[in-house]
């Protein structure tokens, strides 16, 4: 049976048909596009790699893959709306390809930005900075599957600082990627350092997961986080409202915490 849900907002998807490694084409794009809709999902953000050199993404080329999907959409009657924006590739260029090709989220100031899985770059934290200071607000994708945050996710509380959201997969909560993922997704959860769960869908199978994930954290946590993440954040990114970045008080944070995860801090006081 179908797990259904309402208003929820996939805001890291490579649905965009034939420009990057996602979608191969539209009859792909439409097919996975209806199961999202079935499930509950309203508004989906597409945001292909732009990666400078090898996945060159342009306004240009974006535009016209969604048009040729909206037009696919209407005709198939689903029930789903489309936004642009990108994923980018954070280099020294970025700011540059951010303004020229309009790689932030359709009407917004909102950008989404990954890393190298290896390691930050000596100059992740100085890009950053120069794209916020050029008033665009960067939500950093996935950064439970980079290395660095895998070996200590209090690593990302830093980036909350600098003004920077955090976004994490599905698929991540569910174990695909490995147990240490896996771990670190959780963690940054219970400390109320994430803002949004996302498919991050490369159309790779028809098994869509993000509302499974969303139902974990309904279970592990509570019901308001699930919703935050999937479908009241994303509507203020939408709306190009302002997000909080920090949401949990010490208190909440110290309840959400496993009876062993207590028991050890008593032991390492
Ligand atoms: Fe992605």
């Amino acid at each position: 049976m179908k797990e259904f849900q309402q208003n929820i907002i996939d805001i890291h998807t490579h649905i965009l048909p034939g420009i990057d490694d996602g979608s191969k084409d539209v009859e792909t794009s439409v097919k996975q596009l209806k199961i999202m809709a079935d499930l509950g999902v309203t508004d989906v953000i597409c945001t292909p790699h732009f990666i400078t050199n090898f996945y060159e993404n342009g306004l240009k080329k974006r535009i016209h893959a969604a048009e040729k999907l909206s037009k696919a959409l209407e005709k198939e009657k689903v029930p789903i709306r489309i936004h642009l924006g990108s994923e980018v590739l954070l280099d020294s260029k970025s700011l540059e390809n951010i303004k020229l090709e309009k790689l932030n989220i359709q009407g917004t100031n909102y950008v989404l930005v990954e890393s190298e899985m290896i390691a930050f770059p000596a100059d992740f934290t100085e890009i950053l900075y120069y794209l916020v200071k050029a008033g665009y607000t960067p939500i950093l994708a996935h950064p439970e599957r980079y290395n660095e945050v895998k070996k200590d996710p209090n690593i990302i509380e830093n980036f909350l600082h600098r003004n920077v959201l955090i976004q994490i997969n599905s698929r991540s909560l569910l174990g695909d990627y490995g147990k240490e993922a896996e771990n670190a997704a959780w963690h940054l959860l219970h400390n109320g350092w994430v803002h949004f769960l996302a498919s991050d869908n490369h159309c790779r199978n028809d098994n869509y997961n993000l509302i499974l994930a969303r139902n974990l954290i309904e279970k592990k946590i509570d019901s308001y986080t699930a919703d935050l993440l999937t479908k009241i954040n994303p509507k203020k990114l939408l709306d190009n409202e302002k997000i909080t970045f920090f949401y949990l008080s010490e208190s909440n944070k110290q309840n959400r915490k496993t009876f062993f995860e207590k028991i050890l801090e008593r032991f390492i006081r």
